[in-house]
């Protein structure tokens, strides 16, 4: 146990220090610089006060002169240990932020490249909560306290060889007191890591009520539901539950404390008692009894400060332990492959899918097919599968058994995500310019036609001309400056954002539901026009949209259940008649009310 202790903390500092070398190697270096010459500084201290004193007791007549050099070489050690910690302060700063600046980009690395299921992955969440909350914020501290620990090392050792010189007898004992520093150490960084990680899930909760009661997002719910005071008194709950955590966590760390602050107290009184018995005894003179007392000091705020590196390496050294196997172990997907063009057909067979933690499978025996050019529609229920199905096809989940090929070959599920263009059920609307909205990924920075012509494809061409800055308005909810649009509007946004990756197969997920009849009626009958050539699958629950489809397929509790054309399946007379004559029904009494 104490060997795996000593372990993470030599390897975790390796790693710290590896990031700071990598972040800002000059800074880093003067860091570990500036520490040692402050340490050097030290022990001047001690030197200049030996000379000082032996001058003073020795020849009982000195001369004021003869003070003047020892002053001033105090004067000028001081000067010098009081402008390092202020440059070192300063310096640290820089490194700080240039570490963090490291380490962001190295997350980010990771979890931009992981893949979307890692997301449906139980304990993803907390895990990266974990990492940002913790590990992220440590190697900085974990940097300066292995300098730290060199600094006072230092200088522990200067004091040591000077307090050997004068009574070897001090040393032993000095070094006993040191005892309990090493295990309340180790204690605390167990107890710190253990209670950071039980904290989480409430951290988490708690946040994510903060979110819920300031976002604009919720606001408008918030209100009109009445809900603050019931969230507020979650919020307060939680509030209760992390400061009994705190207050525990502190109780445990003071008391630590105060046991490593006795056994440091106990072993300077017992250097100074034998430093007292011995001059007594003459086995010590004045002068040296001085010097020695002035170097115990010495060493005793030297070794309180390599108490207070130690602990904060070995606290850090889990966090950043955490974070090395973060950034190591996650396996990574390549953010995008080669886009493929579709040639002939794009085959599924048998393909079966089940999202982790559930019991039932949401697909089972997916056979389906989409020719170049064709426009197949899904339809089913709520819950059937659709989107579910929508995400393999596009490559943002992997079938867990099946086949998918490409032109009757299988394609690396990367270069399907780049061949395939999704318009999600969900979309997102990003607080950016309406350029950047639809051209998320810069491909056109260079050719804004390209974004014009995707937002005419979307016709979005009018909307945009109306806004008070076009192309460059911000659009948003989350930023103070941005402009919000319709649903409608938005979901054309997301539309030509699919439009302007040029895919030969696009898979739109319910487009319509943010649509008015008129303009849903629209796209659906135009959707060859807005696809211009492409293939499409067409999402939808709505009977009525796919009437135009080349082939439809009805989805039920994640199984295809009827495959034909509008009247291929009508003649047929099963499901899909069933529901169609039943919802256009509905619509034509609600046309009637209108
Ligand atoms: N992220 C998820 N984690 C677990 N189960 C999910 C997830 N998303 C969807 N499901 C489940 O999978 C099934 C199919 O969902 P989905 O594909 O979204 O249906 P549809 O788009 O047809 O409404 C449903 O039972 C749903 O509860
Ligand atoms: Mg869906």
């Amino acid at each position: 146990m104490p060997n795996s202790f000593a372990r993470e903390a030599i390897q975790s500092s390796k790693v710290a220090l590896g990031l700071a070398i990598r972040a800002d190697r000059r800074r880093t270096i003067s860091t570990g610089v500036f520490q040692v010459v402050g340490a050097v500084a030290a022990i001047g201290t001690v030197v200049i006060g030996k000379v000082l004193l032996e001058r003073i007791l020795d020849d009982g007549a000195t001369s004021p002169q003869q003070l003047l050099w020892p002053l001033l070489g105090l004067a000028l050690v001081t000067a010098i240990t009081g402008s390092i910690a202020v440059i070192r302060n300063q310096q640290e700063r820089l490194l700080g932020e240039r570490v963090s600046q490291l380490v962001w980009n190295e997350v980010l690395d990771v979890v931009t490249n992981v893949d979307l299921m890692t997301y449906e992955q139980p304990g993803f969440i907390t895990e990266y909560a974990n990492v940002e909350r913790g590990g992220m914020t440590r190697p900085l501290p974990m940097t300066k306290s292995v300098f730290g620990l060199m600094g006072a090392g230092l200088g522990v050792v200067a004091m040591l060889f000077a307090l050997v010189s004068i009574a070897p007898v001090l040393a032993p004992i000095l070094f006993l007191g040191a005892i309990p520093a090493v295990i309340v150490s180790r204690l605390a960084s167990r107890s710190e890591f253990a209670f950071a990680q039980r904290l989480t899930p409430d951290f988490l909760r708690r946040e994510y009520l903060r979110r819920v009661l300031t976002h604009r997002e919720y606001a408008a719910e918030v209100r009109s539901f009445g809900a603050a005071p019931n969230l507020r008194s979650r919020h307060t709950m939680l509030d209760g539950v992390v400061a009994d955590g705190l207050k525990t966590q502190v109780a445990g760390r003071t008391r630590l404390a105060l046991v490593q602050i006795a056994g440091s107290a106990l072993s300077l009184v017992a250097v100074l008692l034998v430093i007292v018995y011995m001059l007594d005894r003459n086995f010590l003179s004045l002068p040296q009894a001085g010097a020695a007392a002035i170097a115990v000091r010495i060493l005793g705020s030297q070794l309180s400060s390599v108490y207070g590196s130690f602990s904060t390496l070995t606290e850090s050294a889990p966090f950043v332990a955490e974070l090395n196997k973060f950034l190591r172990n996650r396996p990574k997907v390549n953010a995008l492959g080669e886009p493929e063009v579709l040639h002939r057909r794009l085959t599924l067979s048998n393909v079966g899918f089940q999202y982790p933690g559930r019991e039932t499978a949401a697909l089972a025996g997916i056979d389906l097919f989409i020719d170049r050019g064709e426009v197949v529609a899904l339809v089913g229920e709520n819950g059937s599968g659709k989107t579910t199905l929508a995400n393999i096809v596009a490559g943002l989940y992997e079938a867990d058994s099946g086949e998918i090929l490409w032109d009757d070959e299988p394609l690396a599920r990367e270069r399907v995500r780049a061949s395939v263009t999704m318009v999600f059920q969900d979309f997102a609307q990003f607080s950016f310019s309406v350029s950047d909205n639809i051209d998320i990924a810069g491909r056109a920075i260079t050719n804004p036609g390209r974004v014009h012509l995707a937002a005419q494809g979307a016709q979005l061409a009018e909307t945009i001309a109306s806004l008070p800055s076009g192309f460059d308005t911000m659009l948003g909810r989350d930023l103070d400056d941005g402009l919000d649009l319709s649903g409608g509007q938005w979901q054309r946004m997301a539309l030509a954002r699919a439009l302007l990756k040029n895919s030969s197969l696009i898979v739109l997920d319910e487009p319509s539901a943010a649509l008015d009849p008129r303009a849903e009626n629209e796209l659906f009958h135009d959707v060859r026009r807005v696809l211009d050539g492409r293939a499409a699958l067409l999402i939808s629950h709505r009977y009525s949209n796919v009437k135009h489809a080349d082939r439809i397929y009805v989805l039920d509790g994640g199984r295809v259940v009827e495959c034909g054309s509008h009247y291929e399946l009508m003649s047929r007379g099963g499901k899909y008649a069933d529901l169609f004559t039943l919802q256009s029904a509905a619509y034509s009494i609600e046309s009637a009310d209108e």
